[in-house]
């Protein structure tokens, strides 16, 4: 039976992995940050060392983009150098490792979406801390899983969640209609990982759900498959404090060329959250 250690269980990710994964095709170990600080070089290298782990699946991570300008050792101490001791993990125990990574680390600038082969180029403190990130796993194993998705949602802190928060307490607010990314839930995300690590193609992916919309597109269908009212006030991303990159669309450019999986487009998977 392979052995997954999920790094970050606590994550909006680690909790979905848990959620869609078979207890009795894998053997699961979990931890967050109270159990074990990835930024601690010897914790880590120990906790490895106790449990040989097969597979070793990153989710723990500083996403608070605020929080990584404002404590920018912070962002990296976690984001690049967690993944690099998880990486000397992988490589001393010859297990594969997923590095979960995001579009942050391109600059949003280009008109199409961004493939697998497109340089990267970050703008901001947690998009360079990941980028750091996929480097080190680059640099220290060969069997890894670098997977890139965007505008996730699942269970914790998302757009999603806290648009139906405002549904609640406000009556109004403003969506950028200049910022467009692919809504992936957190299932989704998870489904693919675990379908993966099964395999040995091995490599950089961008896992999104099918589809692409604007930020404002998302919430009106977060608002009609909920049946929420809120007045939705179009709005440019260069006037809210907290928009990212304008253009966040990943091609799943290698997972369509390899055919080795296909995602649901961003409609159904939200659907499937919502009913949830
Ligand atoms: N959310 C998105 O839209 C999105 C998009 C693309 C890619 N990603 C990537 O997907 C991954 C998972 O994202 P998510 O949104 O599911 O994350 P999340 O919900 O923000 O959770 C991150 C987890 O990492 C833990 N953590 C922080 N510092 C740690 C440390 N030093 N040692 C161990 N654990 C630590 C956090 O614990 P505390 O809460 O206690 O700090 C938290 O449980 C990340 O790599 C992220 O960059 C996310």
């Amino acid at each position: 039976m392979l052995k997954l250690w999920i790094v970050g269980s606590e994550s909006q990710v680690g909790k979905a992995i848990l959620s869609v994964l078979d207890p009795m095709e894998l053997e699961v170990l979990c931890t967050d940050k109270e159990e074990l600080d990835i930024t601690q070089t010897e914790d880590v290298l120990s906790y490895g060392e106790i449990n040989r782990p097969d597979v070793i699946i990153n989710c723990a991570a500083i996403t608070d983009t605020k929080l990584c300008e404002a404590n920018p050792e912070l962002a990296y101490r976690v984001n690049a150098l967690g993944a690099r001791n998880l990486s000397l993990v992988a490589r001393k125990h010859n297990a594969k490792i997923v590095q979960i990574s995001t579009d942050d680390v391109f600059d949003g600038r280009k008109e199409t979406p961004y493939t697998e082969f497109d340089d990267t180029h970050p703008l901001t403190v947690y998009g360079r801390s990941k980028r750091a990130g996929e480097n080190y796993v680059k640099e220290f194993t060969h069997k890894h899983f670098i997977i890139r998705s965007t505008w996730v949602y699942g269970e914790g802190k998302n757009f999603v969640n806290a648009l139906l928060q405002s549904a609640e307490t406000e009556t109004e607010v403003s969506i950028p209609t200049d910022q467009h990314g692919s809504p992936t839930s957190a299932k989704d995300l998870a489904r693919i990982i675990l379908h993966l690590i099964r395999t040995n193609e091995y490599g950089t992916y961008h896992a999104t759900c099918k589809g692409h919309c604007s930020r404002l597109e998302f919430a009106e269908e977060i608002l009609k498959l909920t049946g929420k009212t809120l007045k939705l006030n179009p709005a440019l991303a260069e006037n809210i404090p907290t928009a990212r990159p304008a253009n966040a669309v990943l091609d799943n450019f290698i997972l369509r060329i390899i055919d080795v999986y296909d995602m649901p487009t961003w409609q159904e998977s939200l659907k499937e959250y919502l009913e949830a």
